[in-house]
């Protein structure tokens, strides 16, 4: 099987969750530390082998095509002033041999609309889907969750969904999977039997959550050109992939690491807070300052 190197980033949701902030700077622009949240998830797109990424944009957001793109005039400032770090570090955004393609999604009909919204150029390979509000961290682990994933698909050619348990009161709030007699590990996948999109919690077949990190053939999109409207009277990605459990098998793959959901104020303080005490540079004496402030509670 050919590298599964693809994956789709929908970015056109207006953030309504982390208003004000997200008013007039889209919420994966928002700094967690010293950069910026999308940059996060394509640097996981990156580590697990993925070379083309695809985002789903809307107007309203050219701050993040702007950000993936090369700034000349502050390039050749820098170089001229003989800055070569903050040079170099601006070149790493994207590496040399990944490509960040945008593509527009203008009417705001859900994630699967979205993720359709990728089709021509995704073409018939499978690909990765990676929602951005939720940054996955495997600091300290070999591997991330996402090349293992991807490995797994290309092993044995079946799609795979990242789960993690949550509490059973949050599951109206996710994707949520039936799995067969078998719960994965973490860092394993068992085959799923069923999902659902946003379930009451009496009604929801277990608390595991679907987490936003989906490898994917490309008869999904063939299934999602028929699917109807869902939860929220919006064309779910849920949805197309319940359809494809009927044609074929489907695997949920318990994640190791764990998430936070930057498009929540909470998850995104969260994320601040441990990649901030991590940073090479910043986290000593971010570690500092916290102590300090915590013995004057
Ligand atoms: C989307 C998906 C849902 C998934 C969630 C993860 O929902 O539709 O299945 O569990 O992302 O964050 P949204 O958060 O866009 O409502």
């Amino acid at each position: 099987m050919e590298k599964l190197s693809k994956a789709v980033l929908p970015v056109a949701g207006l953030g309504t969750r982390f208003l004000p902030a997200s008013k007039s700077i889209p919420k994966e622009m928002v700094t967690v530390v010293d950069k910026p949240a999308i940059q996060y998830v394509v640097d996981e797109a990156i580590a697990a082998g993925i070379r083309e990424i695809v985002l789903v944009n809307h107007a309203s957001k050219p701050a993040i095509e702007n950000y993936f793109d090369v700034n000349y005039e502050l390039e050749s400032t820098l170089e001229k002033k003989g800055k070569t770090a903050l040079l170099q570090a601006l070149r790493d955004i994207v590496p040399d041999d990944v490509r960040v393609i945008s593509v527009r999604q203008g009417r705001p009909l859900g994630l699967g609309h979205a993720v359709m919204c990728a089709r021509e150029v995704i073409g018939d390979q499978p690909f990765a889907v990676m929602l951005p509000d939720v940054l996955v961290d495997n600091y300290g682990q070999d591997e991330t969750d996402l090349a293992r994933m991807i490995t797994r698909y290309q092993e044995t050619g079946v799609s795979q969904i990242m789960v993690e348990a949550v509490p059973q009161d949050r599951v109206d709030q996710y994707g949520v999977v039936a799995l067969g007699d078998e719960f994965p590990e973490a860092g394993h996948s068992k085959p799923m039997v069923g999902i659902v999109e946003k379930p009451k919690p009496e009604e929801a077949p277990s608390n595991l959550s679907v987490v936003g990190r989906y490898v994917l053939p490309a008869r999904i999109f063939e299934l999602l050109k028929n699917t109807a409207p869902g939860a929220g009277n919006e064309i779910q990605l849920t949805d197309a992939i319940a359809e494809l459990m009927n044609e074929q098998s489907i695997e949920a793959y318990q994640m190791r690491g764990s998430t936070y959901d930057c498009g929540s104020k909470a998850g995104y303080l969260e994320a601040t807070l441990q990649y901030g005490i991590r940073h090479p540079e910043l986290g000593s004496g971010f570690r500092n300052a916290m102590r300090n402030l915590l013995s004057d509670q």
